[in-house]
């Protein structure tokens, strides 16, 4: 099927699917264990329903969304996704340059196989930093510091990943650190000559912000040591907190006296997230997180979402049950992957034309003047 014909972000993933040899596309399409959280973020976007309203005049419709100070043109983004030149070469340049033309965020990863400098310049003012704690605080110094001189006004904290997910089909790859040319993966090289040759042009994929740090790793272990810590409690949150003078969103926040505890500490917004179904496979899908969270912080933080978005309808979803901006993980990945930047564009048109499609059919003229209570959710799932 051509770039033209894919109709939904599934057709974009399906289209990647048969150019990314399996290993590669298994580190992105994959989640932990038997992926049941993974599924249970989109099935339960796709169990809400909102009630169109008609005859109002939706001519003109404006998704323009304001979040931390600034204007975007949509009220979405680009969610952090490290390693991702594993899946295409040069896809976070691909994305980061994307969001710019597109005037929406697009979030670097501190695991991203390009600088936070280089993303810095090519998503041009839209840029926010995702940061991952280390076990070794000068090595979070460090990030948090070059991330101020690259002049990120946003820096987004993960907290959601105090041990590595356990990703089942990534132990089937026998995925490793560093990379092994294994006889089952010169199979799967030689059957996808494209993505094959363009990544060998490219070099091996990194994570490029601690290449000198990784230099020496030969496990898998050692790269967890230096980008994640299980000691990470809210006294180096607030420590990161009262360093940081920008805006701080803390990203993987699940249950609500977490997003209250955010609030007092100082943060300015939290990500709804689970990593995409990437860290556990037995919690709540987003949207179901969502609406108690909402209601414990009655308005004191912005509220983003991630984590299954796959249609436009789901950002009004999100929108429903309380977080006035969402970000997209896989979905314009898939794209990359489907067709580098022609397929990016192809996925960030999809989102948006179903978004606007959507806000058309319920009635709404304006994104950002829309009140939650606007949206009817049908069982009453939304908290008015
Ligand atoms: C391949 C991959 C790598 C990711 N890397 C990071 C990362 O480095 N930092 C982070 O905070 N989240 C990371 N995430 C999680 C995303 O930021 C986001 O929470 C998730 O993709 C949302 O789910 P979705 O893919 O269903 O939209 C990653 C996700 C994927 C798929």
């Amino acid at each position: 099927m051509g770039l033209d014909r894919a109709a939904s972000i599934d057709d974009l993933r399906a289209r990647a699917k048969r150019r990314i040899p399996r290993f590669a596309f298994d580190l992105v399409d994959g989640g932990a264990e038997g992926e049941r959280n993974m599924r249970r973020n989109i099935e339960a976007f796709e169990e809400i329903a909102l009630v169109p309203r008609y005859m109002v005049d939706v001519a003109e419709i404006d998704t323009k969304a304001e979040i931390f100070g600034q204007t975007y043109d949509q009220p979405f983004g680009q969610a952090p996704i490290g390693m991702l030149n594993a899946f295409w070469p040069d896809a976070d340049l691909k994305l980061a340059r994307l969001c710019k033309r597109e005037n929406v965020p697009y979030v670097a990863s501190s695991a991203a196989s390009t600088t936070l400098e280089q993303l810095a310049e090519a998503a041009d003012g839209n840029g926010w930093f995702q940061l991952y704690v280390s076990g070794d605080d000068a090595v979070t110094e460090g990030l948090i510091a070059r991330a101020e001189a690259a002049g990120y006004q946003v820096m987004m904290v993960t907290v959601d990943v105090p041990a590595a997910g356990k990703r089942d089909r990534d132990i089937r790859n026998q995925l490793s650190v560093p990379f092994k040319f294994t006889p089952g993966v010169m199979l799967q090289l030689a059957a996808n000559p494209v993505w094959s040759l363009t990544s060998l042009r490219h070099g091996r994929p990194n994570i490029a912000n601690y290449a000198d740090l990784l230099k020496n790793a030969t496990s898998y272990a050692d790269v967890q040591k230096t980008l994640i810590t299980p000691g990470l409690t809210w006294v180096q949150l607030k420590r990161i907190r009262d360093r940081w003078k920008g805006k701080l969103v803390v990203k993987g926040i699940l249950h609500p006296e977490d997003a209250v505890r955010c609030a007092e500490l100082g943060a300015d917004g939290i990500v709804v997230s689970n990593h995409g179904g990437r860290q556990v496979a037995f919690g709540p899908a987003t949207i179901e997180a969502l609406p108690d969270i909402a209601e414990a912080l009655s308005g004191k933080l912005e509220i983003i979402l991630d984590s299954g978005i796959r249609r436009g309808a789901d950002i009004l979803r999100a929108k429903a049950l309380g977080a006035g901006f969402v970000l997209a993980g896989r979905a314009l990945a898939y794209g990359v992957g489907a067709g580098g930047d022609e397929g990016a564009e192809r996925a960030m048109d999809i989102l948006k034309l179903e978004l606007l499609r959507a806000l058309g059919q319920l009635g709404i003229s304006s994104y950002a003047a829309l009140a939650q209570s606007a949206l009817h959710v049908k069982d009453g799932m939304s908290r008015e």
